[in-house]
């Protein structure tokens, strides 16, 4: 899959930057070629010419190095390849990145591609948790660069906590993921995933008890498909997806107006458990016990995502795909739920506690469309994600 594929391996200063020598090695095991660019930090963790030995090629290290200029401009090294890999990511190069800066040969290169940028962060605990960095991720994410880890663990700091770079077989699973030549390739598909978050005041709010391992198992096998997905979630247990958009959200009003921008799409899939009213008299400050008696909440309706997506008359996405929870009469409420939203299929499953399937591994749904229902046997999340991407694969293409 990964046979004659051109990575620009970008090797910043951080001490997991011995890591990237064994992701060269497993790269060109897979046949892809390796155009390393080490930054001026990089050299001092690795040296050039272990790099250099390891990709079979030269080193490019200097913005102003007339030789490489005159082999290959920096504009040139930057649109070469087919992705481009920071590992490790620092946080010095995700803060030039998130700012647009152009003032090395790796800062200037990552500015003027177009192709995708595939970040591996490896940093202190503490930097990562930095609200500078929690900042430049998130712009980051915004503008379509995809992560893979950091991992939690040990640190070559002494430290334990995020920011310990992904494994180099994570991050080569993650450049196939990036560079997946699917059936969907050339797709953009939008994900809702998780619960919203609905607040009562600043440290309080409503929730639900959504983990958002369906919604995540489905981003993955989209993008394993190869489709461009945009991942927009509320706050779930579990980790995002590695090779798609995050774009993090808290609130159902939050979650419709990232689902706007990120249209138009050539499908949505909601997965997300939006929750259905928000506290309409949330107060801005704490609220405290006082000897006024007890705090009376007023609700107002959430925008429904499903059905505005379903109902639009401009940038319909071709295939809108909902879910439908149920805990009794699950296809007779499915399928109405199908009609009144007006999306394509629903997704249906029966959530009552004796199924197991809330917060469990499992699922048994029934997919409904205007045309047929189809029940398919109990299987783990993950096969249920893959199989409904194949049959939007099949539907899109
Ligand atoms: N949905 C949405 N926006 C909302 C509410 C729900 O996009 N404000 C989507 C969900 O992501 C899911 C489907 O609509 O795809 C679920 O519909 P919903 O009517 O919320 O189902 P239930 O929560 O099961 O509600 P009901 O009380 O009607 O059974």
């Amino acid at each position: 899959m990964l046979a004659d594929k051109h990575i620009l391996l970008i090797i910043g200063g951080g001490i997991a930057a011995f890591k990237s020598l064994d992701l060269i090695r497993r790269l060109r095991e897979r046949g892809c070629q390796v155009t390393p660019v080490l930054t001026r930090s990089g050299t001092e963790f690795v040296t050039p010419l272990s790099v250099s030995a390891l990709c079979g090629t030269k080193v490019f290290r200097d913005l102003f190095d007339l030789t490489d200029e005159a082999e290959m401009g920096h504009i040139e090294l930057s649109r070469a390849a087919d992705l481009i890999v920071v590992a490790p990511g620092t946080a010095d190069l995700m803060a030039k990145m998130a700012g647009g800066l152009a003032n090395d040969l790796a800062s200037t290169v990552l500015l003027a591609t177009d192709k995708r940028v595939l970040v591996a962060p490896s940093m202190n605990v503490r930097m990562w948790d930095h609200p500078a960095t929690r900042r430049n991720l998130e712009t980051l994410r915004g503008d379509g660069i995809l992560f893979v880890g950091p991992n939690e663990g040990d640190m070559a700091c002494g430290e334990y906590g995020p920011g310990r770079m992904a494994e180099p077989l994570e991050i080569v699973s993650a450049i196939e993921t990036a560079l997946a030549d699917g059936p969907l390739k050339d797709k953009h598909i939008v994900v809702t995933s998780g619960p919203t978050h609905e607040p009562i005041d600043p440290v309080r709010y409503i929730a639900n008890r959504s983990s958002g391992a369906q919604g995540t198992a489905i981003a993955t096998a989209l993008a394993g498909l190869g489709a461009t997905v945009t991942f927009i979630t509320g706050p779930a247990d579990v980790p995002p997806p590695s090779g798609v958009t995050v774009v993090p959200v808290q609130t159902a009003a939050q979650m419709q107006a990232a689902v706007d921008a990120a249209l138009p799409a050539d499908a949505a899939v909601f997965a997300a458990a939006v929750a259905d009213w928000h506290v309409s008299n949330a107060s801005d400050a704490k609220i405290k016990k006082d000897k006024s008696g007890l705090p009376t909440l007023e609700f107002a309706e959430n925008p429904d995502i499903l059905a505005s997506v379903s109902q639009r008359k401009k940038d319909r996405p071709q295939l809108v795909v909902g879910f439908a929870a149920e805990t009794n009469d699950v296809i007779a409420n499915a399928t109405a739920k199908r009609q009144r939203k007006g999306c394509d299929w629903i997704v249906a499953n029966d959530v009552s506690p004796e199924t197991g399937i809330m917060g469990g591994t499992e699922n048994a749904v029934t997919v409904i469309s205007a045309a047929e229902q189809e029940a398919w046997p109990r299987m783990d999340k993950d096969a249920v994600a893959r199989r409904l991407a194949q049959k939007i694969a099949d539907a899109l293409t």
